[in-house]
């Protein structure tokens, strides 16, 4: 079930039976010369789209497509918001949401760099009802989707070398499944990208003027693609599950 694509009154029948909901969450930045900006925001819309087919009780609410990508701007095209900037976006998510009575919230991220922001944001949300005297029970969950039972396997089965850390051919792979008319191809060289450090933009460009790391992307189809996805929306339907079931302690 989508968010974008329900009415109130279907959200207010669906508390009645739920009050877990999943928010894809990304970012838009540079994935070197083949790889699309929207990638590590599709990533995880792909999937939760994808499991929400599946089953009737998978929430999912619009895409939080902006992320932490300050270190990619040196690259055309991408869009960042600063660290204070996005925990306070994400903070007054949870609450318009929490405020309808969902008391749990799960982030299925698609970018690396988002991951200590998310949880900094999860501690305010905590700190806030902790000093309010909240009643317990609210949650906030992080997961990453190659993180989600199976996939990182997977990825290393079907990129045993190259699968480097951005603009990953796991990553382009998904976004070829599900935009196959979008699907770019390039002359890689070298054809393993390099490793470094992730510091600010012009140093970043330095170490990797094509903007991938570690990576070739070449080895990315739309196939391997599909079973990442199917691995992945399977996965995620019993983890928000088991979340969503997870009782207050006492
Ligand atoms: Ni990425």
């Amino acid at each position: 079930m989508l968010l974008a694509k329900s009415t109130w009154p279907e959200i207010e029948a669906f508390l009645q039976r739920s009050k877990t909901v999943v928010v894809p969450i990304g970012s838009n930045e540079q994935h070197g010369p083949t790889g699309l900006l929207g990638t590590d925001w599709m990533c995880p819309e792909i999937i939760a789209h994808e499991a929400q087919k599946a089953s009737a009780d998978l929430l999912v609410a619009p895409t939080f497509n902006i992320g932490m990508a300050q270190h990619h701007l040196g690259f055309p095209g991408t869009i960042s918001l600063k660290p204070s900037t996005f925990m306070a976006a994400i903070g007054d998510w949870c609450r318009s949401l929490a405020g309808h009575g969902f008391t749990k919230i799960y982030f299925l991220n698609g970018h690396g760099g988002n991951v200590h922001s998310i949880e900094a944001a999860f501690s305010e949300l905590y700190a806030e009802a902790s000093f309010a005297g909240r009643p317990r029970g609210f949650a906030c969950r992080l997961k990453n989707w190659w993180d989600l039972s199976g996939v990182n396997a997977l990825a290393s089965r079907q990129f045993p070398t190259g699968h480097g850390s951005h603009a990953t051919p796991s990553e382009i792979a998904v976004t070829q499944w599900a935009y196959p008319d979008a699907i770019k191809s390039a002359d890689y060289a070298p054809k393993i990208a390099p490793s470094g450090p992730i510091r600010e933009a012009l140093d970043f460009r330095a170490r990797h003027p094509d903007g991938r790391m570690g990576s070739d992307p070449a080895l990315a189809t739309p196939e391997k693609g599909g079973e990442l996805v199917a691995m992945a929306a399977k996965a995620l339907i019993e983890d928000v599950a088991a979340f969503g079931a997870e009782a207050a302690p006492g």
